[in-house]
């Protein structure tokens, strides 16, 4: 990318506040002290102290899990892939938030699983909508597998859905016989108010998706999931066909910045910058997109969406905005059905909120050059 483009686009987390001398310390004693182990092949589950401390973290999610409900993932990426290739054959149907994360829909077209989204309001999904999904596909005779769901701080709209209505969505795949796929990279980066159960808190069954990408690093390429123990070991024969394991090195490294480091202070000051990257992200907007946009107001995680009016293109406004010299992402990736249109996806996780500032000033330039067409 061209320098002094200002870039609202990529969802990558702030890596600033890592203690990156000590963590390399860290990786050197590895390999020094443990050396034959951590550059050795290990356990198709992942290591057993990473799963401790990882059923531990689960609790802040109100989920009671043992390190035997867990398997490490190389990432929760393949996370949703052993999912989906473990409950889905081609033509299926998969259940997903309108809109939702581009990568699923990627993994779930690649496996030829088809994606229909369900409507969402401020508070996420509408279980109401939910069901008539659910019904109206069955009656078209599509077999529907699964729910896919981000709940917290979805990517791309930054909605959280409501605690009121987890056990509902929970209970409403639990009689239809769908699995719930719980994405939740994003749980932890809250700037505003109290954690919220996650839904595999309602209901065991339910296939909950963990990373480590956006609480420390996703260069390391860990996640994790939780699942019902028969569900968990085929999960595992699948993960042990795709990748053996994840990297032993990656998972003694995670082990280390989660046992000896104060992970939680590091994610905090991290958090502190978001915070204020969204805020002046969401002060700017009214003066940047065209009268009679709306947007979402997260509380958490990395990012905004907008709607713009009627008749108005994001692709336009965003072939404007890169003359401009800011780049966001249209909405249209983020549906499988053709949507999106008059969306647009902002990141504020990466640039400094004078930058954000600066790339809204330059939107605005982008807007008014739209309407004056
Ligand atoms: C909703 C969602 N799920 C999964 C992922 C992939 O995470 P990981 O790095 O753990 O593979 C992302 C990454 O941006 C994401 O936004």
């Amino acid at each position: 990318m061209e320098p002094g483009i200002i870039s609202l686009a990529g969802g990558n987390p702030d890596l600033t506040a890592l203690p990156l001398n000590e963590l390399g310390q860290a990786a050197s004693r590895l390999i020094s002290a443990q050396g034959a182990e951590v550059l050795q092949y290990g356990a198709g589950s992942g290591i057993l102290p990473l799963r401790e401390e990882l059923a531990q973290l689960m609790s802040t999610a109100g989920v009671a899990s043992g390190p035997e409900d867990i398997l490490i993932t190389a990432g929760s990426q393949l996370g949703i892939e052993l999912v989906t290739a473990m409950l889905c054959d081609p033509g299926d149907v998969i259940l997903a938030e309108a809109p939702t994360y581009v990568g699923a829909i990627s993994t779930f077209m690649g496996l030829e699983v088809a994606v229909e989204h369900v409507m969402c309001d401020e508070d996420g999904l509408i279980p109401a909508e939910l069901e008539r999904r659910i019904t109206e596909l069955r009656a078209a005779g599509r077999i529907v597998k699964a729910l896919y769901t981000i709940p917290n701080f979805n990517n791309p709209s930054g909605i959280t859905l409501s605690a009121e209505r987890r056990p509902i969505i929970a209970q409403i795949c639990r009689d239809a016989g769908i699995t719930v796929i719980e994405d939740d990279p994003y749980g932890l980066v809250r700037f505003e108010g109290e954690h919220i159960p996650a839904i595999r808190s309602f209901d065991d069954s339910v296939i909950y998706l963990g990373s480590m990408s956006k609480i420390f690093s996703p260069g390391i390429r860990i996640g994790w999931l939780t699942a019902p123990a028969a569900v968990r070991e085929r999960l595992q024969l699948l993960s042990e066909s795709a990748v053996i394991h994840a990297s032993m090195l990656s998972q003694h490294l995670a082990l280390a910045y989660l046992r000896d480091f104060d992970w939680r202070a590091t994610l905090s000051k991290t958090i502190d910058r978001y915070r204020e990257r969204a805020d002046a992200l969401l002060r700017a907007l009214p003066a940047a997109l065209p009268a009679g946009s709306t947007w979402t107001g997260p509380s958490g995680g990395f990012f905004v969406w907008a709607t713009l009016p009627d008749g108005v293109s994001a692709d336009e406004l965003f072939d404007l905005a890169v003359e401009e010299g800011v780049v966001f992402i249209p909405g249209s990736g983020f549906f499988a059905d053709g949507s999106g249109a008059r969306n647009l996806r902002f990141s504020f996780s990466l640039e400094a909120p004078d930058r954000i500032r600066e790339g809204l000033v330059r939107l605005g330039r982008a807007t008014a050059r739209l309407s004056s067409r």
